[in-house]
């Protein structure tokens, strides 16, 4: 087993490139099973849920080459609709293949996803949205078994913008006969990103980025060679890394918009942020103020993915921070590691409230899902002493070689076995 040795207290100075994010990848691996022509992903990231999602394309039948940074897949062959538990299991965004295997085979069998552990994620309005594009769905033993004849376009409304829930429905609603109207859509750069490449593929999608998406059916979609969207919650992460270790960092690659409200906080916090273009650049003196309060929401509120971090940030910060969390229930289990490190957090309900202490001391820590992990990387920079971190393959699910763009920067952290 892999851990993390970090000694905290480097200044972190230089330049990093966000990867692409890994929240569009993953469906846009999904919508390549529309078609039989070759898609090409540009710059895809190293990390364990791009991996696991090529094995499911693989068990599908699909062909997945990774050369250099980039992806090609050809689906030509693919004549599997099932996917199997072991590998749902490791991949929440399996259920994202829902829509697709719909709109390919007309039917799917999956098993219920799993992904972080960070409490209920249910699946309730992915399948009601299906329903209404005429699927036929049950549920047995652990398994989701979906078919339709024919999917027809429908008026669907999500009842709370699930970024998931949304992209299923677009990918079920490609090729239906007839236009679907989704109104209460999520609108994260993501979904943006995924209406990008469908309609690069031929499809007529429009809309996303706001409340309401519509999406005339077409019959056939062709290749398509694409480069996603940056990864605005990796580039927060290395933001937020330098705010509370102090330095001077430019992230390339991502726009400010698709990360308005941290730039905001990290302002409140003291820190200076100048934007151009696609570029971000950060000054901080390490000495920061607690932000008041920060509040999860669907985009473009605060990104729940950048919660952890955040709260990581407020505790070696002046003053006190109230962090509320929206959209999952258990997303505070990275506090009692931080606890560890001298922080004091006092978790209520949905709700942590931070005072904060002049500096965070190093200690033993354990990665507990995705997020979380990176949180107990950012805090472990900024302590004094020693850390170590285990569990790293939380981590590498949605980090690209983050020892290693850390030691870049100048942090002192390395990778042992
Ligand atoms: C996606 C992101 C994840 C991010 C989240 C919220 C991917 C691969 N993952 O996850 O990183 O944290 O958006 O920005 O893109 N819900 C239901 N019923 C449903 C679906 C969702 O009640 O059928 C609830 C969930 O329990 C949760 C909230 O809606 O409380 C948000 O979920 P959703 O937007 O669907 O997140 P994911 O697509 O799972």
């Amino acid at each position: 087993m892999e851990k993390l040795i970090i000694e905290g207290g480097r200044r972190l100075t230089g330049v990093i490139r966000a990867e692409a994010a890994k929240n569009s990848v993953l469906p846009l691996f999904s919508a390549s099973i529309l078609t039989d022509r070759q898609v090409v992903i540009r710059g895809v990231p190293a990390i364990t849920d791009v991996l696991c999602m090529a094995k499911i394309l693989r068990e599908l039948g699909a062909s997945v080459r990774f050369c250099g940074g980039d992806v090609v897949i050809e689906s030509a062959d693919a004549c599997c609709h099932e996917i199997p538990s072991s590998l749902t299991r490791e991949l929440r965004s399996s259920v994202f293949m829902l829509g697709a295997l719909l709109t390919r085979f007309r039917r799917a069998v999956i098993a219920y996803p799993g992904g972080c552990d960070i409490g209920l994620r249910p699946i309730d309005l992915h399948l009601s949205a299906l329903k209404r594009l005429g699927v036929c769905i049950r549920e047995r033993e652990g398994y989701i078994h979906c078919s339709c004849d024919v999917l027809r376009g429908a008026e669907i409304t999500l009842d709370f913008p699930s970024v998931g829930a949304t992209e299923n429905v677009m990918l079920a609603a490609v090729m239906a006969e007839g236009r679907t109207v989704l109104e209460g859509a999520a609108k994260e750069p993501e979904i943006v990103d995924l209406q990008r490449f469908l309609n690069a593929m031929g499809a007529k999608v429009r809309g996303a980025g706001g409340d309401i998406i519509e999406i005339e059916g077409v019959s056939t979609l062709h290749g398509a060679d694409f480069s996603p969207v940056a990864d605005r919650i990796e580039a927060g992460t290395y933001l937020i890394a330098c705010a509370v270790c102090g330095g001077e960092l430019e992230v390339e690659g991502v726009r400010a918009e698709n990360i308005r409200l941290l730039l905001h906080k990290l302002r409140e916090n003291g820190c200076k942020i100048h934007t151009k273009n696609d570029k971000i650049r950060i000054e901080s003196s390490g000495r920061l103020r607690c932000n008041r309060r920060i509040e999860t929401m669907p985009f473009p509120g605060f990104p729940t993915d950048l919660q952890a971090q955040m709260t990581a940030l407020n505790c070696a910060a002046r003053g006190s921070a109230l962090i509320v969390e929206n959209l999952f229930e258990t997303r505070f289990k990275y506090v009692p590691e931080l606890q560890k490190m001298g922080a004091d957090i006092e978790v209520r309900g949905r709700s942590a409230i931070v005072r904060g202490i002049p500096r965070l001391h190093g200690a033993s820590l354990t990665a507990c899902d995705l997020r979380g992990g990176a949180a107990l990387v950012v805090a472990a920079l900024g302590a004094e002493g020693v850390s170590e971190v285990t569990e790293l393959s939380h981590i590498d699910r949605g980090y690209a070689d983050l020892a290693g763009k850390l030691s870049r920067i100048g942090a002192s952290l390395r990778r042992v076995p």
